[in-house]
């Protein structure tokens, strides 16, 4: 929605999460240097130290002004959402993403999530589209690593198909090959979240069309078509063996069928017959049974609210460590949340410096950085519940 004379182009809130980390290195780097931009969080002196960080990896460029304002404070969040053109919400969705959503309606600002939770993107689709589209602001949902790939992927595919061979796409199918093994804690935390979920919500949540405003149908030979064996594998020519174990299958299959059903007038439309479905490349038989015994037992300890609790605060990590270089050693303040701090002694902050160079005169990495933790600041001899093969 344009405005009159905003303060910020963009104003990222939930900066100091590992994802707002990420999407504010990636505006320093990629965005115009003249964008007006400001980072939102409720730590100080967390949106301090990345302010530094982003100053550093780019001192020439316009720098974003560090906003304080308490996500619980509706009107304040309001006012501040509001001196912005767009608002980019990073925050822990199930926590307080719905107050970020509200502040945009609120103001009139456009908003871009990178939700995957399908339950609650379908709880704020009912409560504010009719507001949002009333009053012309903008929101774009799952913007992320998990959703936006293959939701544009799909799109251009159709597209692609209709213009070089005049066809309508039926079926689209993806099969995931790769997908990054450990997912970020935020992702983590959403993951437990959602196995607290109901059955009744999550027999809502099979339907495939739960989040488009145009109901699909399903058909007798689309569901021959997807039909696996009893190791839930099947094969496709052109794929290879395929697997129904891809963890973003369920969300993404959503919001590619959200983007059918809301582009289903225009002239972008797939086709009243399309489908999306999506598995996980599985290199052999055993392969796939291995990555199908994975999920089953992931997903039968998620009901256990004791194992929950434990993955919660021994299994996964948190966000990452803000690192920051200064001379000959880096110093470092190391953040250790999320029940990581139990392992150090039950601090959450260390002040550390490592040498800027490893023993055999490499430039010091985050690898350096694990290491010197386990090494010296670690007094808990539990090492395996920080690091495992090379990997927090
Ligand atoms: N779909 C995808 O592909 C994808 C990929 C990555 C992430 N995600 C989603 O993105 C979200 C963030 O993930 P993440 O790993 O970046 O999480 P994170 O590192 O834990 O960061 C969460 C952010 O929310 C803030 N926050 C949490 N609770 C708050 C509260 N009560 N009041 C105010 N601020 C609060 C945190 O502030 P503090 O720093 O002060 O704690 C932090 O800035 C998750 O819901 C995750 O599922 C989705």
């Amino acid at each position: 929605m344009a405005k009159n004379d905003p303060v910020y182009d963009i104003i990222l809130v939930g900066a100091t999460g590992y994802t707002g980390m990420l999407t504010a290195e990636h505006i320093t780097q990629f965005l115009p240097t003249n964008i007006r931009w400001a980072i939102e969080g409720r730590s100080k002196g967390k949106l301090d130290r990345l302010a530094t960080r982003l100053g550093r990896l780019s001192p020439d460029r316009t720098q974003p002004v560090a906003e304080t304002v308490g996500i619980s404070e509706d009107i304040a969040l309001a006012q501040l959402v509001g001196k912005s053109k767009v608002c980019i919400s990073v925050v822990s969705y199930w926590q307080v993403g719905e107050k970020v959503v509200e502040a945009c309606i609120e103001s009139g600002t456009d908003y871009v999530d990178a939700t995957g939770d399908i339950y609650r993107l379908k709880g704020w689709i009912d409560k504010y589209q009719e507001q949002a589209m009333a009053d012309g602001v903008t929101f774009i949902h799952a913007c992320a690593a998990f959703t936006a790939p293959h939701d544009i992927l799909t799109l251009l595919l159709v597209r692609e198909l209709r213009s070089t061979a005049s066809v309508q796409t039926r079926k689209v199918i993806i099969s995931v090959v790769d997908l990054p093994k450990k997912p970020s804690g935020g992702t983590v935390e959403s993951i437990i979240h959602g196995a607290t979920y109901s059955r009744d919500t999550v027999v809502e949540l099979q339907n495939p069309w739960i989040l488009s405003p145009v109901a699909g149908t399903t058909t007798g030979s689309t569901e021959e078509d997807d039909q696996t064996d009893i190791f839930g594998m099947r094969s496709e020519s052109g794929l290879g063996l395929l697997t129904d174990t891809s963890y973003s299958a369920t969300q993404d299959r959503h919001i590619v069928h959200r983007t059918w059903g809301l582009l289903s007038d225009s002239d972008w439309g797939y086709g009243s017959r399309f489908r999306y479905r999506e598995y996980s490349h599985a290199g052999s038989r055993i392969s796939g049974i291995v990555k199908l015994l994975d999920v089953l037992l992931a997903t039968f300890m998620l009901l256990f609210a004791l194992f929950r609790t434990l993955a919660k605060r021994f299994v996964f990590p948190a966000s990452f460590p803000f690192v920051d270089v200064v001379t000959e050693s880096h110093d470092v303040l190391s953040d250790a949340s999320g029940g990581l701090e139990m392992l150090f002694s039950d601090q959450r902050r260390h002040s550390l410096s490592i040498p800027v160079a490893t023993a055999e005169g490499k430039p010091a990495t985050v690898a350096s950085l694990i290491d010197h933790l386990c090494r010296n600041t670690m007094k808990d001899t539990r090492k395996e519940l920080f690091v495992l093969d090379d990997h927090l």
